[in-house]
């Protein structure tokens, strides 16, 4: 990316930073150099300014996690309008620790556990944890390998929907930067929330509310991936596109 193409927002933010790092208003160039140079490489902002705005929360992120994007602060939100105090919350590829941290801030009293399959997320997650005083188990688990009690009532799931085939499509910031595992989503996109699905019915979950962030070109097969279950709809996010689906058994 050429400096020039650096919008002036952006240039102000770096600015902000590069003061914060350095201790001063005033004495803050070399700072600031090295963080253009960091933005020039096409490193997102959010990984640059280390910390982000989620929902009524702050998260630490960096390259260890995908940064939370608006569609899962909305998802967020959808399940506070429509989940009565659930009593055991389970985010699957829990990532920074975003779902997982806001289920435990609107529902205090329920036991809220966060899995991913990177260890290096896990550690992240961790730290939010305790940077927000929200008490959540998070730990390492394929799907739901490591994952002993079959009681959650409100499972939440953004796992990486994005086909193999399309992540050379990806920009530069994205592929470059955010951790493959978060956006491989494997053949056709949904290898990975069907083998979700799959266990979730093998280890016969009753009672439980399910919501999945999805991508909204593939909302018919995930529809059909479903079709066992009680209860089973579309929502849209912000921008009028099929993005989650919620189901019931
Ligand atoms: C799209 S990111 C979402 C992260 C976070 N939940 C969010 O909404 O920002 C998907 C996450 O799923 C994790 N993941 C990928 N495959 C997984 C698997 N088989 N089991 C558990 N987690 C997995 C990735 O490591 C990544 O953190």
């Amino acid at each position: 990316m050429d400096i020039k193409n650096i919008p002036e927002h952006e240039l102000a933010r770096l600015r902000e930073k590069a003061k914060e790092l350095s201790g001063s208003t005033t004495d803050y160039q070399s700072e600031y150099s090295s963080l253009l140079t960091r933005r020039v490489n096409h490193e997102p902002l959010q990984y640059i300014e280390e910390y982000v705005p989620f929902y009524s929360i702050s998260l630490k992120v960096d390259e260890r996690c995908l940064i939370p994007r608006p569609e899962t602060e909305y998802l967020v939100q959808i399940i506070k309008d429509n989940i009565e105090s659930p009593k055991k919350v389970l985010d699957v590829g829990t990532g920074s620790g975003c779902i997982a941290l806001m289920m435990k801030s609107i529902f205090p009293n329920s036991e809220v556990t966060g899995i991913d399959i990177s260890e290096d997320a896990i550690e992240l997650a961790n730290e939010n944890s305790k940077l927000n005083s929200l008490e959540v188990s998070f730990f390492q688990s394929n799907l739901l390998e490591n994952v002993k009690e079959t009681d959650h009532d409100l499972i939440v799931a953004n796992l990486p929907y994005i086909p193999t085939e399309n992540l050379n499509e990806l920009d530069r910031e994205v592929i470059d930067y955010e951790p493959l595992t978060a956006l491989n989503g494997g053949k056709d996109g949904l290898e990975i929330i069907s083998n979700l699905i799959h266990e979730l019915e093998e280890r016969d979950y009753k009672e439980v509310n399910l919501f999945l962030e999805i991508d909204s070109r593939k909302s018919s097969e995930t529809l059909e991936l479903l079709n066992s279950w009680d209860e089973v709809k579309l929502l849209e996010d912000l921008a009028e596109k099929d993005r989650y689906v919620f189901a019931k058994r």
